[in-house]
C-alpha cells in the first residue's frame, strides 16, 4: 500500500482478484448430475473467467480449486479431482499460456500424485516469462498449513524472535509473489473464507454472489469488479 491509498482513497480497479469458486456439486445435483459433471463444468468456468479477466485487465487471477479439507470427500470425487486439474494442464492452461498468461500452484505438493505434480511444475517454467495475467491456482491449500510451514521454516532457519516481522512471515509463505488480494469472490451463496488466503486477504474487499461456479463468467465478474470500485478502502486509517 503507497501513502497515496491509505487515506480513504477510492479503490478503483482490482488489479488482484481471488475466487473461491464453490458450487459445482450443487450445480450437478441441480440437474441430477454427477458430481464429476459439476467439477468439469467448473472447470469450463475457470476458463472462461480467466480469459473474462484478462479482457479486464485483471493482473493476478487467485483461484480456490482444492483445499487440505477437500480430501475428506469421497475418494472418486477426489480422483475426479485431480483427472480434471491433469486435463487442464494438458488441453486449457497451454492455450491460455499463448494468451500470456503465466500459471503458477500454491499449496502442499506432496500429497499429490507424482505424474500431476511433474505436469504442474512444467506449466511453471513453460510459462515463467508470460506476463499478462498471472494465474494462481490454489490445489491442496489451506492457509492455516501454510502458516504452520511458514512457522516451521522459520523456526527452522533459527531465526531470532526479535526478527520475527510480518515481512519474514510472508516470505516464508507458498508464493511470497502472490500479491494481496483487492477483492476476493466467492460463490455460491456461502459467506465464509473456508481456510483460503487468510494471510494475504486480511484488508480485501469481500463480495458473495449467489451464482453457482459452472455459471460464473464475464459478466458475474464485471459485475464483482463493478462492486468493488464503490467500496472504499481504509486501512484502519481516517
Ligand atoms: C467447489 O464446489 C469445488 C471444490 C470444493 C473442489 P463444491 O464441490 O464444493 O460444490 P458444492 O458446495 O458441493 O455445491
Ligand atoms: C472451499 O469450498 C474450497 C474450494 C472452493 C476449493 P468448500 O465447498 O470445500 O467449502 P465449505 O466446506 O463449504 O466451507
Ligand atoms: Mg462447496
Amino acid at each position: 500500500m503507497t501513502a497515496s491509498q491509505a487515506v480513504g482513497d477510492e479503490p478503483g480497479a482490482a488489479r488482484s482478484v481471488a475466487i473461491i469458486m464453490d458450487g459445482n456439486g450443487r450445480w450437478a445435483a441441480g440437474r441430477g448430475l454427477s458430481v464429476a459433471e459439476g467439477h468439469r463444468e467448473g472447470a469450463r468456468a475457470l476458463r472462461r473467467t480467466v480469459e473474462a479477466a484478462i479482457d479486464l485487465d485483471v493482473e493476478s487471477l487467485a483461484v480456490y480449486a482444492f483445499s487440505t479439507e477437500n480430501w475428506a470427500r469421497p475418494p472418486d470425487e477426489v480422483e475426479s479431482i485431480m483427472e480434471l486439474l491433469d486435463e487442464t494442464i494438458e488441453r486449457e492452461l497451454p492455450d491460455l499460456a499463448k494468451q500470456g498468461v503465466r500459471t503458477r500452484f500454491v499449496g502442499r505438493r506432496d500429497r499429490i500424485p507424482d505424474s500431476l505434480r511433474e505436469k504442474m511444475s512444467t506449466l511453471e517454467t513453460e510459462t515463467a516469462s508470460n506476463t499478462r495475467l498471472l494465474l494462481w491456482i490454489a490445489f491442496d491449500y489451506g492457509s492455516r498449513a501454510e502458516l504452520v510451514e511458514a512457522v516451521r521454516r522459520l523456526v527452522d532457519e533459527g531465526v531470532r524472535p526479535q526478527d520475527v516481522s510480518e515481512a519474514a512471515v510472508s516470505e516464508r509463505l507458498y508464493a511470497p509473489e502472490l500479491p494481496d488480494p483487492d477483492l476476493v469472490i466467492r460463490t455460491s451463496g456461502e459467506q465464509r473464507i473456508s481456510n483460503f488466503l487468510l494471510w494475504q486477504s486480511a484488508y480485501s474487499e469481500l463480495v458473495f454472489t449467489d451464482t453457482l461456479w459452472p455459471d460464473f463468467g464475464e459478466a458475474e465478474l464485471r459485475a464483482a469488479l463493478e462492486e468493488y470500485a464503490r467500496r472504499q478502502r481504509r486501512f484502519g486509517a481516517r
